[in-house]
């Protein structure tokens, strides 16, 4: 998100009335980037599940489920939350690979579309749970197709060293495994081989080995109902230079001529992304001996990314200033080194300045944390030029209500 699409006045106004940080949010960016997905996939049968664990505010699953849209959930608390924000749970696809059997329970008796199972024990326990409830459990295989996704390790989950999927050689056998179990219903495949890609072509590849297995499948006597393609696509937060969404996705649709499946597919960062920002104030100023500090009020507990995966954030100043910039380390209050939101940026700064770091939409919010007993921040939606609380900042109390001290 650029900063022209929230203007300047609103940001400090938000500020001024919630606090900082804050993160903030642009209803129209999250609708267009939703739409960019399923315009792309018009004429298709298709199926746009939102990655919940990218930004699992109520506020934004509403958005999307108003818009039609599925979700990817991976825990029990995600599916409340998707049921919580109006989300439609047959079309829910539960992922993850230690699905625990009150987990189950629960999404079977929500009635989800589809469990993305990821390995033999967790069909058997899967048929047996199915099985003394008196349901029958839709599931896909999540298949790792051995693909480089060239992106960082972390977040790389597509190679045969990972702890993702049953490998593309065991797939055929398991599936007919899956067949031989009454309490099971199997209706489709899925993949996914990491996040951030910023290429088309390993998505291509995936889909490639895909489809191999799908044709095997049929062979076999095992039909498909849908194939899920995860998510994975990258978006811009410096210099990256991700395909667009009608592109990947034509590159995508292009290999799936002729045939009748329902497409669906888990974006996360791609549709949140850069709907988002976190607002932070300059507390300080500190000339180091080797370095410059710009100590803000946000920190790695509010957005890990930076601290995690060494990850780059746009840091902009709302209000800029004409006087010559300074480089700084843009850091946080938190007791660690790794606690910093930004390396060597070039600001012109005072204390008491408001900056935004962007493209934070994704992932920020989602893996914040308590450390150092910070509350997690507030975050605020703008829609139609209307600023709304979302997510009220937490309570210093309530960060230490559900505890207790020995008694005496
Ligand atoms: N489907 C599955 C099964 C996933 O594991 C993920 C993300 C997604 C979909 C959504 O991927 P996306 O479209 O957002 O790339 N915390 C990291 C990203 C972790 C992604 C984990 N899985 C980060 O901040 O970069």
């Amino acid at each position: 998100m650029n900063l022209t699409a929230l203007p300047a006045i609103q940001l400090n106004h938000i500020a001024e009335t919630y606090g900082t940080p804050c993160y903030v949010y642009d209803h129209a960016a999250l609708v267009s980037a939703f739409q960019a997905f399923d315009t792309a996939l018009q004429g298709r049968s298709h199926l746009v599940c939102f990655a919940v664990k990218a930004n699992p505010s109520l506020a934004i699953l509403n958005t999307f489920a108003r818009l039609g849209a599925g979700f990817d959930i991976v825990s029990g608390g995600e599916l409340a939350r998707v049921i919580a924000a109006g989300g439609d749970a047959s079309k829910v696809v539960f992922s993850g690979v230690g699905k625990t059997a009150d987990e189950m329970r629960q999404a079977l008796n929500y009635g989800i579309k589809c469990f993305n199972v990821e390995s033999a024990s967790e069909l058997s326990r899967l048929n047996q749970i199915a099985g003394e409830m008196g349901k029958i459990a839709p599931i896909s295989l999540r298949v790792n197709p051995d693909v480089d996704a060239k992106t960082h390790p972390y977040i790389s989950t597509g190679l045969k060293g990972n702890k993702f999927g049953v490998a593309h050689e065991d797939a055929l056998r398991i599936y007919q495994l899956a067949a031989t179990m009454p309490n099971l219903k199997i209706t489709g495949i899925d993949c996914h081989i990491g996040s951030q890609l910023t290429e088309t072509r390993p998505f291509a590849d995936a889909l490639d080995r895909v489809l191999a297995l799908v044709d095997a499948l049929s062979d076999a006597g095992i039909t498909l109902e849908h194939l899920d393609l995860g998510g994975g696509l990258g978006i811009c937060y410096d210099n990256e230079t991700p395909p667009p969404v009608a592109d990947y996705i034509a590159a995508l649709l292009q290999k799936l001529q002729g045939r009748k499946q329902m497409i669906l597919l888990e974006p996360g960062r791609a549709l949140v992304g850069n709907a988002g920002v976190l607002l932070t104030r300059v507390e300080y100023l500190k000339a180091g001996v080797e370095k410059n500090f710009a100590i803000v009020d946000a920190a790695m507990n509010d957005l890990m990314r930076p601290a995690l995966y060494d990850a780059y954030h746009a840091i902009e100043p709302v209000n800029p200033r004409t006087s010559p910039a300074t480089v700084y380390e843009v850091v946080g209050p938190v007791c660690e080194t790794g606690d910093f939101l930004g390396h060597e940026r070039e600001l012109s700064l005072e204390e008491g300045d408001l900056l935004a770091i962007m493209s934070a939409g994704a992932y920020g919010m989602s893996m914040s944390s308590n450390y150092n007993t910070r509350p997690r921040v507030a975050e605020v939606m703008v829609r139609d030029g209307v600023a709304t609380l979302v997510r009220e900042r937490e309570q210093i109390a309530d960060l230490f209500k559900l505890e207790r001290v020995l008694e005496a």
